[in-house]
């Protein structure tokens, strides 16, 4: 071990800086979150530090380092551009037992500053023993998307019930015990969900049982986002790696069922048209049972729960049946699509507003509000309208709409598969007839749609029709 980690109280300490430019900059900003008081030492503080400085974050001694400065210092840095100051600061600190870093210089340090999780009062760091900084920032990038935002809520809570555990489980065994299943079960899960006080009350419970309740069982609804499974949430992937049964349906991509648990059961409801795997009510029982039997059930939607999802209906059965659940939001097709397709959805110029309709046929009739949706400056978007899209376009085009109105078709949007047809309400019905469009396909319809040939920017996607 080339250096040992500690951990500084620098709370109300004082802490000399010696150089006024970005890179002391940088330090200043961790220094100051430590509750550092910090002092400054330079002839002069570039932009960020001026701020601090006007905001009293720090004090400044406007002139170059005199030796005098170190007194009464926790801690040195120096991060000046003038290599003489640098070796001196850090001799005179070293001769005066002050821990000294100077920034990117290794051999003139007494201690390095470690690329930092900060989720206080947890707190990881991450060193490469100056080997390597950017390996080092890229380990913590990972450990970032791996460590939820509310750890730091999760061990405050912790911390509450410190003594009253100690007191009540004297066993250290036990205690050890209690506090795994703290953090990996049921009372985690309600503080990542932002459930406090219910974690407050189980956590008072739990005590006075002297052991954690017993899991439940528990319903996760999740967003898969629209088929790109970087768009997956960081909470999604948490979940997905610890449910212990994942049902999902048709348009879940492979990709994002492979991030699952490996002993995960994965259960197929389907929802192809006209091919439904499992009724909806079905699901819906289902996800209840296996959530009474005790295990967490992952069910995993295409795009976002609430949007044409019916998630609304699994979540009233569930609470029916007295089912803990949490929801995760995913990216819906509309927002991936636009995006991947580059087409924004509104613009200043080409659209005030953006609708979100269903396009399912229904006795062969698509019942939507058509004098609402053929307006000018807005922006339509269809799900579920392929098998319907002559009756769309004509009935917009016979409720107002003008026949050579820009339209588009994204199909497997924000995938390697996603491909754009573009062309107009008159010309899309005889477009698609010349093609292989499949679902999932989204319909944008508007003339946001045009900005497609300047904005389209995604590596795999290929455009047909018209431009
Ligand atoms: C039952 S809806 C589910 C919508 C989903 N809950 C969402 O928020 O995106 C299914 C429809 O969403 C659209 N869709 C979903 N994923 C898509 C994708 N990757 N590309 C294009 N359209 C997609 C298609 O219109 C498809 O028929």
């Amino acid at each position: 071990m080339k250096y040992f980690p500690v951990f500084f109280d620098l709370h109300g300490k004082r802490v000399l800086v010696v150089g006024g430019g970005d890179v002391a900059a940088r330090k200043v900003a961790l220094l100051a979150r430590a509750g550092a008081e910090v002092k400054v030492v330079a002839p002069e503080l570039c932009e960020s530090l001026q701020y601090r400085l006007a905001n009293g974050e720090i004090e400044h001694e406007a002139r170059n380092f005199q030796d005098g400065d170190i007194e009464s210092c926790a801690l040195i840095v120096a991060g000046t551009d003038d290599q003489a100051t640098n070796k001196h600061v850090s001799d005179l600190a070293h001769a005066n037992c002050i821990p000294v870093n100077v920034v990117d210089q290794p051999e003139l340090c007494s201690f390095i500053v470690p690329s930092i999780i900060d989720r206080s009062p947890v707190q990881v760091a991450v060193s490469t023993g100056g080997a390597s900084p950017v390996l080092a920032r890229l380990l913590r990038a990972r450990l970032e998307t791996l460590i939820p935002a509310a750890y730091g809520r999760l061990a405050a809570l912790m911390n509450e019930f410190r003594h009253k555990v100690k007191a009540k489980l004297t066993d250290e065994g036990k205690r050890r015990r209690f506090w795994e299943d703290v953090a990996q079960g049921h009372i985690a899960e309600l503080i990542f969900a932002g459930k406090e006080e219910a974690a407050r009350q189980a956590m008072h419970s739990a005590v006075d049982a002297a052991q954690v309740a017993e899991d439940r069982g528990e319903v996760y609804l999740v967003g898969a986002g629209p088929g790109d499974p970087d768009l997956l949430t960081f909470r999604a992937l948490r979940l997905l790696q610890q449910a212990d049964v994942i049902v999902y349906d048709r348009l879940v991509s492979a990709e994002i069922l492979d991030m699952a648990r490996r002993d995960a059961d994965l259960v197929y409801v389907g929802k192809e048209r006209d091919k439904h795997t499992l009724p909806q009510e079905d699901i819906n029982l289902l996800l209840a049972r296996i959530a009474k039997k005790g295990k967490r059930v992952l069910r995993l939607k295409g795009g976002d729960p609430f949007i044409f999802g019916r998630g609304g209906e699994e979540i009233e059965t569930l609470m029916q049946e007295g089912v803990r659940f949490q929801i995760v939001p995913g990216i819906t097709a509309a927002a991936g699509a636009a995006s991947y397709a580059g087409i924004p959805l509104t613009h200043r110029n080409y659209a005030q507003s953006v609708t979100f309709v269903t396009g399912h046929l229904k006795d062969g009739t698509m019942n939507l509000n058509w004098p609402a949706l053929a307006q000018p400056h807005q922006t339509l978007v269809v799900y579920m309208g392929l098998l319907g899209l002559n009756t769309l376009c004509a009935r917009l085009v016979e409720h107002g709409l003008a026949a050579d109105t820009p339209m588009a078709l994204v199909q497997k949007a924000t995938t390697r598969e996603q491909k754009v047809l573009v062309g107009t309400l008159g010309s899309m019905p005889e477009l698609v007839k010349q093609t292989s469009i499949k679902p999932p396909t989204l319909i944008i319809v508007g003339e946001v749609v045009n900005l497609h040939k300047k904005l389209a920017w995604f590596g795999g996607a290929k455009t047909v029709g018209e431009e």
